[in-house]
């Protein structure tokens, strides 16, 4: 791979990658980010990369839907291979407006299908990998895993828009030979995840003293993986997986909800004592307030990555404890990135610093 168009890379886990693919992946080549900035893209995830990486890196700023900008940009920069994050990606806002969910995810995935397939006119050096969700499998009960052979069973408006997504690359692999991968991937977690997320959305409450909201009963059940390995999986997959493969990626790490907003009050105060803490009144736990649950709520998810380890030799290196603490520590230390993401300034900051 030379020249790789990441789409959504100023995402969580698509800026997580570029810098994970620069650093330990050891890429050599180029990196095109496309975004369109919407609420949850912010290049001040990037900064360093834009600083680093110069001559290696560009931004634009642009709709995975825009067929002309997208023809244009595989016209350029020649791309041979797609690393595609851009997506609608909440499940509660997917639940309030679906619309953007249906065009970025679906319309956009399409887009950005058909002209590679133009572009790329049956060449085999070539990979387009989707990045996608265990949630496309549905809810479990309280046993089994999901397999790359469960069938799909959407639930949520997000899940549906991936899962079609899903189908759309798988098609453009049956169809005309395009060499494409997917990798589904459990519940993220780390640097630079958007403060609406159950993890960062808790980390921040607690430490303004407010309500840590626990959906239901708190008994849900999710898969947790540090961003990183979910970066270092799809780099392996991108590099060695075979085409027309999909690979299903997990942390071996399933919590309940209520246990995920405990474990995140005991990191807060070993790095954050309540006690020294003037928003607080008591300790953090004291905080967690059950609301009402989340329509459709999905009860379990678990992965079953034996595929990709058998295949690959992937595994995930980061304990659940030492990835919430890190992700603790990242948050108590960047104040600026956390007062711009929460009072929507980064916005500006976009408009003040880059004119690009
Ligand atoms: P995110 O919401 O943090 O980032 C999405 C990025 O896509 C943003 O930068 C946004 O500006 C950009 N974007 C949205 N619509 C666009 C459009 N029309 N054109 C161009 N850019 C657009 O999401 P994330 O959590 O980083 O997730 C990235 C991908 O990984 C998604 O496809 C998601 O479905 C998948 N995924 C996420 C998780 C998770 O736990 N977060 C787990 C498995 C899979
Ligand atoms: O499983 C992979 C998916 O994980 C990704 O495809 C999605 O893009 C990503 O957002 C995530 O979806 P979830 O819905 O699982 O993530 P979220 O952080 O929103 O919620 C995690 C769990 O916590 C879920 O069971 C709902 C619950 N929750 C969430 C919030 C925001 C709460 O109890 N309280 C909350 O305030």
């Amino acid at each position: 791979m030379k020249t790789i168009l990441v789409t959504g890379g100023a995402g969580f886990i698509g800026s997580n990658f570029i810098r994970y693919i620069f650093g330990p992946g050891g890429f050599k080549g180029r990196v095109v980010n496309l975004d369109k900035l919407t609420y949850a893209g912010n290049l001040e995830n990037l900064i360093d990369i834009e600083l680093a990486q110069k001559g290696r890196y560009n931004f634009i700023k642009g709709d995975i839907c825009d067929f002309k900008l997208i023809e244009g940009l595989f016209k350029k920069y020649k791309f041979d291979a797609v690393a595609h994050f851009a997506a609608e990606s909440h499940v509660d806002r997917s639940i309030f407006g679906p619309k953007d969910f249906i065009e970025t995810n679906i319309h956009g995935t399409f887009a950005l299908l058909e002209t590679a397939r133009q572009a790329w006119a049956g060449r085999k050096d070539v990979r387009f990998h989707h990045i996608s969700t265990d949630e496309v499998y549905g809810s479990l009960g309280a046993t089994g895993k999901f397999k790359e052979t469960t069938p799909y069973d959407p639930r949520s408006p997000y899940s549906a828009s991936k899962a079609a997504s899903d189908h759309l690359v798988m098609a453009y692999h049956h169809t005309y030979g395009m060499p494409v991968t997917i990798s589904n991937c459990s519940n993220n977690y780390g640097p630079f995840h958007f403060p609406e997320k159950l993890i960062p959305l808790v980390i921040l409450n607690a430490l303004s003293g407010k309500p840590l909201p626990v959906y239901g009963d708190g008994a849900q059940v999710r898969d947790w993986l540090y961003v990183e390995d979910h970066c270092a999986a799809i780099w392996r997959v991108m590099k060695r997986g075979r085409p027309g493969q999909t690979y299903n990626v997990g942390g071996n790490c399933e919590r309940k909800n209520i246990d995920v907003v405990k474990g995140i009050c005991a990191a807060l105060e070993k790095y954050e004592p309540s006690g020294k803490n003037p928003a607080l009144k008591g300790p953090y736990v004291g905080l967690i307030t059950y609301v009402k649950d989340r329509p459709g709520h999905d009860r379990r998810y678990a992965i079953d990555f034996s595929k990709i380890k058998k295949e690959l030799g992937w595994t995930p290196s980061v304990t659940f404890k030492e990835g919430l603490e890190r992700t603790v520590r990242w948050y108590i230390a960047n104040p600026g990135w956390v007062h711009n993401v929460r009072t929507g300034s980064y916005k500006n900051w976009i408009k003040k610093n880059y004119t690009r």
